[in-house]
Protein backbone atom coordinates (compact mmCIF):
# COMPACT_ATOMS: atom_id res chain seq x y z
CA UNK A 1 0.00 0.00 0.00
CA UNK A 2 1.42 3.70 -0.96
CA UNK A 3 2.55 5.45 2.45
CA UNK A 4 3.75 8.86 3.28
CA UNK A 5 7.39 9.40 3.66
CA UNK A 6 6.20 10.85 7.40
CA UNK A 7 4.36 7.55 8.26
CA UNK A 8 7.44 5.63 7.46
CA UNK A 9 9.78 7.53 9.19
CA UNK A 10 8.03 8.20 12.05
CA UNK A 11 7.51 4.02 12.14
CA UNK A 12 11.54 4.06 11.62
CA UNK A 13 12.09 6.43 14.23
CA UNK A 14 9.92 4.47 16.93
CA UNK A 15 11.30 1.05 16.30
CA UNK A 16 15.37 2.23 15.54
CA UNK A 17 15.80 1.61 11.84
CA UNK A 18 16.16 3.30 8.90
CA UNK A 19 15.05 3.09 5.21
CA UNK A 20 17.15 3.12 2.05
CA UNK A 21 15.12 5.21 -0.48
CA UNK A 22 16.37 3.90 -4.41
CA UNK A 23 16.60 5.79 -7.32
CA UNK A 24 14.00 4.64 -9.98
CA UNK A 25 13.83 5.12 -14.09
CA UNK A 26 12.18 2.02 -15.20
CA UNK A 27 10.78 -1.15 -14.69
CA UNK A 28 13.25 -3.81 -13.95
CA UNK A 29 14.20 -1.43 -11.27
CA UNK A 30 11.02 -1.10 -9.69
CA UNK A 31 10.88 -4.87 -9.90
CA UNK A 32 14.56 -5.38 -8.09
CA UNK A 33 13.71 -3.32 -5.35
CA UNK A 34 10.30 -4.87 -4.43
CA UNK A 35 11.72 -8.25 -4.65
CA UNK A 36 14.37 -7.56 -2.21
CA UNK A 37 11.79 -5.83 -0.12
CA UNK A 38 9.33 -8.81 -0.40
CA UNK A 39 11.99 -11.82 0.48
CA UNK A 40 13.16 -8.96 3.60
CA UNK A 41 10.03 -8.09 4.80
CA UNK A 42 10.79 -4.39 4.05
CA UNK A 43 8.80 -1.17 4.08
CA UNK A 44 10.51 0.68 0.87
CA UNK A 45 11.34 4.27 -0.52
CA UNK A 46 11.03 4.88 -3.81
CA UNK A 47 12.07 7.77 -5.60
CA UNK A 48 12.43 9.50 -9.06
CA UNK A 49 14.41 12.55 -10.05
CA UNK A 50 13.22 14.97 -12.70
CA UNK A 51 15.61 13.04 -14.67
CA UNK A 52 14.05 10.06 -14.25
CA UNK A 53 10.64 11.47 -15.04
CA UNK A 54 11.54 12.97 -17.83
CA UNK A 55 13.16 9.66 -19.09
CA UNK A 56 10.78 7.53 -18.02
CA UNK A 57 7.20 9.97 -18.58
CA UNK A 58 4.97 10.98 -15.74
CA UNK A 59 2.29 8.66 -16.66
CA UNK A 60 4.29 5.55 -16.88
CA UNK A 61 5.96 6.39 -13.86
CA UNK A 62 2.36 6.58 -12.32
CA UNK A 63 1.17 3.48 -13.52
CA UNK A 64 4.36 1.17 -12.48
CA UNK A 65 4.19 2.57 -8.98
CA UNK A 66 0.50 1.87 -8.92
CA UNK A 67 1.12 -1.67 -10.51
CA UNK A 68 4.69 -2.07 -7.81
CA UNK A 69 1.81 -1.39 -5.18
CA UNK A 70 -0.86 -3.80 -6.59
CA UNK A 71 1.56 -6.92 -7.19
CA UNK A 72 3.17 -6.43 -4.01
CA UNK A 73 0.50 -5.34 -1.73
CA UNK A 74 1.79 -6.26 1.74
CA UNK A 75 4.76 -3.93 0.99
CA UNK A 76 4.45 -0.50 2.56
CA UNK A 77 5.48 2.04 -0.86
CA UNK A 78 6.51 5.69 -0.47
CA UNK A 79 6.78 7.23 -3.61
CA UNK A 80 9.20 10.50 -3.64
CA UNK A 81 10.24 13.34 -5.08
CA UNK A 82 14.26 13.04 -5.71
CA UNK A 83 15.60 16.52 -5.44
CA UNK A 84 12.41 19.09 -6.71
CA UNK A 85 14.08 21.95 -7.61
CA UNK A 86 10.81 24.04 -7.77
CA UNK A 87 7.15 24.51 -6.59
CA UNK A 88 5.94 23.29 -10.14
CA UNK A 89 8.44 20.33 -9.83
CA UNK A 90 7.10 18.99 -6.52
CA UNK A 91 3.07 20.15 -7.15
CA UNK A 92 3.23 17.82 -10.28
CA UNK A 93 4.90 15.26 -8.72
CA UNK A 94 2.34 14.79 -6.17
CA UNK A 95 -0.82 15.13 -8.94
CA UNK A 96 0.96 12.34 -10.27
CA UNK A 97 0.60 10.09 -7.05
CA UNK A 98 3.78 10.59 -5.77
CA UNK A 99 3.57 10.89 -1.45
CA UNK A 100 6.25 12.45 -0.36
CA UNK A 101 8.58 15.02 -2.39
CA UNK A 102 11.96 16.68 -1.57
CA UNK A 103 12.36 20.37 -2.21
CA UNK A 104 15.81 21.11 -2.30
CA UNK A 105 16.42 24.38 -2.17
CA UNK A 106 20.26 23.96 -1.20
CA UNK A 107 20.87 23.66 -5.14
CA UNK A 108 20.68 27.65 -6.05
CA UNK A 109 22.72 27.96 -2.07
CA UNK A 110 25.95 26.88 -2.65
CA UNK A 111 27.80 29.76 -1.21
CA UNK A 112 26.17 29.65 2.04
CA UNK A 113 24.78 33.50 1.94
CA UNK A 114 21.96 35.06 4.08
CA UNK A 115 20.27 35.18 0.74
CA UNK A 116 20.34 31.87 -0.34
CA UNK A 117 19.61 30.93 2.94
CA UNK A 118 16.28 33.21 2.89
CA UNK A 119 15.36 31.39 -0.55
CA UNK A 120 15.76 27.77 1.16
CA UNK A 121 13.59 28.92 3.69
CA UNK A 122 11.29 30.65 1.76
CA UNK A 123 10.85 27.97 -0.78
CA UNK A 124 10.60 25.11 1.03
CA UNK A 125 8.44 26.29 3.41
CA UNK A 126 5.80 27.11 1.02
CA UNK A 127 6.52 23.46 -0.86
CA UNK A 128 5.53 22.15 2.78
CA UNK A 129 2.61 24.20 3.41
CA UNK A 130 1.32 23.10 0.16
CA UNK A 131 1.98 19.23 0.24
CA UNK A 132 0.44 19.52 3.65
CA UNK A 133 -2.74 20.68 2.61
CA UNK A 134 -2.83 17.65 0.00
CA UNK A 135 -1.52 14.67 3.14
CA UNK A 136 1.88 14.66 0.79
CA UNK A 137 5.23 14.76 3.02
CA UNK A 138 8.13 16.96 2.32
CA UNK A 139 11.93 17.10 2.48
CA UNK A 140 13.96 19.87 2.87
CA UNK A 141 17.92 19.91 2.75
CA UNK A 142 20.41 22.29 4.32
CA UNK A 143 23.80 21.57 3.33
CA UNK A 144 26.02 21.44 0.31
CA UNK A 145 27.01 18.01 -0.85
CA UNK A 146 30.65 17.84 -2.11
CA UNK A 147 34.24 16.34 -0.84
CA UNK A 148 36.24 17.30 1.77
CA UNK A 149 38.60 15.61 0.36
CA UNK A 150 38.80 18.20 -2.25
CA UNK A 151 37.22 21.51 -0.96
CA UNK A 152 34.93 21.29 -4.40
CA UNK A 153 31.42 21.46 -4.18
CA UNK A 154 29.17 18.86 -6.44
CA UNK A 155 27.79 20.34 -10.09
CA UNK A 156 24.31 19.31 -7.35
CA UNK A 157 22.71 22.17 -10.54
CA UNK A 158 24.62 20.70 -13.27
CA UNK A 159 26.35 23.56 -13.76
CA UNK A 160 29.71 22.61 -12.52
CA UNK A 161 31.49 23.20 -9.37
CA UNK A 162 32.14 26.27 -8.06
CA UNK A 163 35.78 25.58 -6.69
CA UNK A 164 37.19 25.47 -3.83
CA UNK A 165 34.87 25.94 -0.53
CA UNK A 166 35.86 25.71 3.09
CA UNK A 167 35.50 22.40 4.30
CA UNK A 168 32.92 24.06 7.19
CA UNK A 169 31.22 25.70 4.15
CA UNK A 170 29.83 22.38 3.25
CA UNK A 171 28.91 20.42 6.29
CA UNK A 172 25.14 21.23 7.71
CA UNK A 173 25.69 23.76 10.63
CA UNK A 174 23.77 22.10 13.44
CA UNK A 175 22.22 25.62 15.18
CA UNK A 176 21.05 26.74 11.17
CA UNK A 177 19.33 23.24 10.98
CA UNK A 178 17.54 23.82 14.24
CA UNK A 179 16.28 26.98 12.61
CA UNK A 180 15.26 25.53 9.02
CA UNK A 181 13.65 22.73 10.71
CA UNK A 182 11.20 25.10 12.88
CA UNK A 183 10.95 27.82 9.94
CA UNK A 184 10.07 25.15 7.41
CA UNK A 185 8.04 22.48 9.48
CA UNK A 186 9.69 19.85 6.83
CA UNK A 187 8.84 16.47 7.62
CA UNK A 188 12.61 15.07 7.15
CA UNK A 189 15.86 17.34 6.86
CA UNK A 190 18.66 16.31 4.84
CA UNK A 191 22.21 16.92 5.87
CA UNK A 192 25.41 17.49 4.33
CA UNK A 193 28.49 15.39 5.79
CA UNK A 194 31.09 15.22 3.60
CA UNK A 195 29.51 12.97 0.62
CA UNK A 196 28.83 13.69 -2.92
CA UNK A 197 26.86 12.07 -5.86
CA UNK A 198 28.09 9.36 -7.97
CA UNK A 199 30.75 6.88 -7.45
CA UNK A 200 33.94 9.36 -7.26
CA UNK A 201 33.26 10.10 -3.67
CA UNK A 202 36.38 9.30 -1.86
CA UNK A 203 39.26 8.67 -3.27
CA UNK A 204 40.55 6.55 -0.30
CA UNK A 205 38.37 4.29 2.54
CA UNK A 206 36.70 7.58 4.69
CA UNK A 207 37.86 8.24 7.84
CA UNK A 208 36.60 11.43 10.25
CA UNK A 209 38.37 14.23 8.63
CA UNK A 210 36.49 13.42 5.03
CA UNK A 211 33.02 11.50 6.20
CA UNK A 212 32.15 13.82 8.78
CA UNK A 213 29.46 11.72 11.01
CA UNK A 214 29.99 13.33 14.29
CA UNK A 215 28.27 16.43 12.29
CA UNK A 216 25.34 13.84 12.29
CA UNK A 217 25.10 13.21 15.70
CA UNK A 218 25.62 16.71 16.73
CA UNK A 219 22.28 17.99 14.27
CA UNK A 220 20.41 15.51 15.93
CA UNK A 221 21.28 16.05 19.21
CA UNK A 222 19.97 19.39 18.56
CA UNK A 223 16.54 17.90 17.03
CA UNK A 224 16.31 14.80 18.42
CA UNK A 225 12.59 14.25 17.14
CA UNK A 226 13.54 15.39 13.18
CA UNK A 227 13.89 12.56 10.57
CA UNK A 228 17.84 12.81 9.20
CA UNK A 229 18.38 11.91 5.17
CA UNK A 230 21.49 10.82 4.21
CA UNK A 231 21.92 11.60 0.32
CA UNK A 232 25.17 10.22 -1.62
CA UNK A 233 25.23 7.18 0.26
CA UNK A 234 26.05 4.66 -2.16
CA UNK A 235 28.93 1.97 -0.57
CA UNK A 236 30.31 1.66 -4.39
CA UNK A 237 31.21 -1.43 -3.83
CA UNK A 238 34.51 -3.13 -4.04
CA UNK A 239 33.23 -6.33 -5.87
CA UNK A 240 30.65 -4.12 -8.05
CA UNK A 241 34.44 -2.72 -9.35
CA UNK A 242 35.81 -5.47 -10.35
CA UNK A 243 33.06 -6.95 -12.22
CA UNK A 244 32.69 -3.63 -14.23
CA UNK A 245 36.44 -3.64 -14.50
CA UNK A 246 36.77 -7.54 -15.39
CA UNK A 247 34.77 -7.03 -18.34
CA UNK A 248 36.15 -3.99 -20.26
CA UNK A 249 34.81 -1.19 -17.85
CA UNK A 250 37.19 1.23 -17.10
CA UNK A 251 36.44 2.92 -13.65
CA UNK A 252 39.27 4.26 -11.71
CA UNK A 253 39.31 2.71 -8.12
CA UNK A 254 37.30 5.35 -5.87
CA UNK A 255 35.70 4.53 -2.65
CA UNK A 256 32.17 5.15 -0.86
CA UNK A 257 30.40 5.56 1.99
CA UNK A 258 31.10 2.32 4.33
CA UNK A 259 27.58 0.53 5.41
CA UNK A 260 28.93 0.37 9.03
CA UNK A 261 29.19 4.38 8.42
CA UNK A 262 25.17 4.59 7.65
CA UNK A 263 24.85 2.11 10.22
CA UNK A 264 25.99 4.68 13.17
CA UNK A 265 24.32 7.30 11.13
CA UNK A 266 21.08 5.33 12.15
CA UNK A 267 21.67 5.37 15.36
CA UNK A 268 21.98 9.01 15.31
CA UNK A 269 18.65 9.89 13.57
CA UNK A 270 19.42 8.58 9.62
CA UNK A 271 16.04 7.39 8.56
CA UNK A 272 16.49 8.08 4.74
CA UNK A 273 19.52 6.69 3.24
CA UNK A 274 19.83 7.63 -0.42
CA UNK A 275 21.22 4.79 -2.33
CA UNK A 276 21.36 5.36 -6.41
CA UNK A 277 25.42 4.86 -7.68
CA UNK A 278 25.55 1.41 -6.32
CA UNK A 279 22.16 0.24 -8.11
CA UNK A 280 23.24 1.26 -11.28
CA UNK A 281 26.82 -0.46 -10.98
CA UNK A 282 25.00 -3.79 -9.89
CA UNK A 283 23.51 -3.55 -13.24
CA UNK A 284 25.66 -2.54 -15.36
CA UNK A 285 28.48 -5.09 -14.17
CA UNK A 286 26.07 -7.64 -15.45
CA UNK A 287 25.39 -5.56 -18.92
CA UNK A 288 28.93 -6.34 -18.94
CA UNK A 289 29.78 -9.49 -18.14
CA UNK A 290 26.85 -10.61 -20.57
CA UNK A 291 27.86 -8.37 -23.08
CA UNK A 292 31.80 -10.08 -22.50
CA UNK A 293 30.99 -13.58 -21.74
CA UNK A 294 28.31 -14.01 -24.78
CA UNK A 295 29.06 -11.77 -27.25
CA UNK A 296 26.19 -13.60 -29.54
CA UNK A 297 23.52 -12.65 -27.13
CA UNK A 298 20.84 -9.99 -28.16
CA UNK A 299 17.62 -10.34 -26.33
CA UNK A 300 17.75 -7.54 -23.93
CA UNK A 301 16.33 -9.99 -21.19
CA UNK A 302 19.24 -12.07 -21.00
CA UNK A 303 21.28 -8.73 -20.12
CA UNK A 304 18.13 -7.01 -17.71
CA UNK A 305 17.45 -10.32 -15.81
CA UNK A 306 20.87 -10.90 -14.34
CA UNK A 307 20.78 -6.85 -14.42
CA UNK A 308 17.77 -6.82 -12.19
CA UNK A 309 19.11 -9.64 -10.02
CA UNK A 310 21.59 -8.32 -8.53
CA UNK A 311 19.93 -4.99 -7.76
CA UNK A 312 17.54 -7.08 -6.01
CA UNK A 313 20.40 -8.10 -3.95
CA UNK A 314 21.88 -4.83 -3.38
CA UNK A 315 18.78 -3.84 -2.21
CA UNK A 316 18.28 -6.82 0.31
CA UNK A 317 21.70 -6.39 1.62
CA UNK A 318 20.73 -2.65 2.62
CA UNK A 319 17.81 -3.93 4.01
CA UNK A 320 19.27 -6.18 5.92
CA UNK A 321 21.70 -4.11 7.09
CA UNK A 322 19.61 -1.04 8.11
CA UNK A 323 17.72 -2.89 9.49
CA UNK A 324 14.16 -1.98 7.75
CA UNK A 325 14.04 -6.16 7.34
CA UNK A 326 10.83 -7.13 9.08
CA UNK A 327 9.47 -4.04 9.20
CA UNK A 328 6.92 -3.71 6.81
O1 LIG B 1 20.57 12.78 -7.07
C1 LIG B 1 21.04 12.04 -7.92
C2 LIG B 1 20.41 10.74 -8.23
O2 LIG B 1 21.41 9.76 -8.31
C3 LIG B 1 19.60 10.84 -9.50
O3 LIG B 1 20.43 10.98 -10.60
O4 LIG B 1 19.51 12.95 -11.85
O5 LIG B 1 20.94 11.21 -12.99
O6 LIG B 1 18.59 10.67 -12.29
P1 LIG B 1 19.83 11.48 -12.02
P1 LIG C 1 24.53 8.00 -4.65
O1 LIG C 1 25.05 8.63 -5.91
O2 LIG C 1 25.62 7.88 -3.61
O3 LIG C 1 23.88 6.71 -4.89
O4 LIG C 1 23.45 9.00 -4.02
C1 LIG C 1 22.13 9.04 -4.52
C2 LIG C 1 21.34 10.21 -4.00
O5 LIG C 1 21.71 10.90 -3.07
C3 LIG C 1 20.06 10.49 -4.69
O6 LIG C 1 19.44 11.64 -4.18
NA1 LIG D 1 22.74 20.78 -1.11
ZN1 LIG E 1 20.70 13.20 -3.54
Amino acid sequence: ALITLRQLLDHAAEHGYGVPAFNINNMEQGLAIMEAAKATDAPVIIQASRGARSYANDIMLAKMIEALAAIYPGIPLCMHQDHGNDEATCMTAIRHGFTSVMMDGSLKADAKTPADYDYNVAITERVARMAHWVGASVEGELGVLGSLETGESEAEDGHGAEGKLDHSMLLTDPDQAVDFVTRTGVDALAIACGTSHGAYKFSRRPDGDILAMKVIEEIHRKLPNTHLVMHGSSSVPQELQDIINAHGGEMPQTFGVPVEEIVRGIRHGVRKVNIDTDCRMAMTGQFRRIAAQNPREFDPRKFLKPAMDAMRDLCRDRFEAFGTAGHA
